[in-house]
């Protein structure tokens, strides 16, 4: 467990952001946030792609204010299975060794993205025999003892994404799930249990505090019930936290109002007995007037407030950023602001500078409960 106070991490990033904007930035003195995150029994984390170690800028901000990354893309069933024959494991090889070379723990992403959209297009095709569903179930159990035994250092596995529809409440439409049915989040949570028994097993997904999010926390929250019904070694909820700028003259009581929502979802959640963990933290400032130093600040806002509620249970864990630095979001693609100007989702400027959303995380880590991993 890491000491307060100036470290070689933080001082490399101090003296690093110093170095690429010409001031200081994360000054040498400031706790970093897997030291803060430390401080309360719980990691920090961030996703990362592998073109972004290239970086020099990237590696130092990541071993100095991260004590855990996740791949961004390199361990999905898109990125690690080309054809229903060949593996392609080197970016996914290349960030764990990097995490391993800095004494960084890893994330899992994803043994199975129960979504039609991010399942591979020859999947999608694959004919399963006359046998479909031993062939069904053959193909998912070695892909997952494949992943799973070929990196027995990850800590905390997203072992299903997403299968929730965030419309209905129910399950994905997929190949699996045609021939399987639910069987198929219960056969991965199983075989990933088997092949990784020390690694917490998590189900990751995107509901959160929005209204229009409802019917995705109610289908997210059966799923788990039932999980529990069934006896699905599920330990805990990712919840990514995507979270958006909310524009409109009262954002101000529209924030308390999910703030309300929020935590009576995470009660739920948390009474049957799951851990938390937020595993995709920005927030999009798509709807944010255009001014910089204004969006910044109403970033930080709703990131602190997001924050504060789900930390305020000693039930949440880890907390990891989904990217550290503005301009390499995902967000810059997916959702580009209307007068075309750059998003600013992320902790982290452009030029490695820290913003308000950086003091608003650490802030919130500092504020945070002890974490208590599986103490109900
Ligand atoms: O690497 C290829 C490149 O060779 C090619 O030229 C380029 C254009 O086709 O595509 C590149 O791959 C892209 C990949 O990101 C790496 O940048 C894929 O097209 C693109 O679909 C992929 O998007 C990722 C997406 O998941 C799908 O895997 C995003 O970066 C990533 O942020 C996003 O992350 C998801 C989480 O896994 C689950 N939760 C939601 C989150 C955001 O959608």
């Amino acid at each position: 467990m890491r000491k307060f106070g100036p470290t070689r991490r933080a001082v490399v990033a101090g003296m690093l952001a110093a170095g690429a904007t010409g001031q200081a930035a994360v000054g040498s003195g400031t706790p970093s946030l897997q030291a803060l995150a430390a401080a309360k029994g719980r990691r920090f984390g961030a996703a990362v792609s592998a073109a972004d170690l290239s970086d020099p800028r990237m590696r130092a901000l990541l071993s100095a204010e991260c004590d855990m990354l996740v791949c961004q893309t390199e361990m999905k069933w898109r990125h690690l299975r080309p054809n229903a024959r060949d593996w392609r494991f080197g970016d996914a090889d290349r960030i764990a060794a990097f995490a391993g070379r800095h004494g960084l723990g890893l994330r899992g992403h994803t043994l199975l993205w129960h979504h039609p959209d991010y399942t591979p297009e020859w999947l999608h095709r694959h004919d399963f025999g006359r046998r479909p569903i031993a062939a069904a179930e053959t193909m998912l159990t070695d892909h997952i003892r494949m992943v799973a035994a070929r990196y027995p250092q990850v800590a905390s596995w997203d072992v299903v994404n997403e299968a929730v529809h965030h419309e209905t409440g129910n399950l994905r439409d997929t190949p699996f799930a045609r021939i399987l049915g639910e069987r198929t989040l219960h056969i991965a949570f199983y075989t990933a249990r088997a092949t990784a028994p020390g690694a917490q097993l998590v189900y990751n997904d995107y509901m959160n505090w929005g209204d229009h999010q409802e019917a995705h926390r109610r289908g997210v929250l059966r799923l788990l019930e039932r999980f529990r019904r069934d006896s699905v070694p599920c330990d805990a909820l990712g919840i990514q936290s995507h979270l958006k700028v909310l524009g409109g003259p009262n954002a101000g009581g529209e924030l308390a109002r999910r703030v309300k929502v929020w935590r009576a979802f995470l009660k739920e959640v948390t009474d049957l007995g799951y851990d938390l963990l937020v595993t995709e933290f920005d927030v999009s400032d798509e709807a944010a007037p255009g001014e910089p130093a204004v969006r910044d600040q109403l970033v930080a806002e709703v990131g602190r407030a997001f924050l504060d509620e789900t930390l305020s249970t000693r039930r949440a864990g880890d907390v990891l950023a989904w990217g550290m630095v503005d301009p390499l979001s995902w967000l810059q693609g997916f959702t580009p602001r209307p007068d075309g100007l750059p998003q600013r989702p992320t902790l982290f400027d452009g030029d490695y500078r820290p913003k308000p959303l950086r003091a608003a995380v650490a802030a919130a880590l500092a504020q945070a409960a002890r974490y208590h991993r599986g103490v109900k």
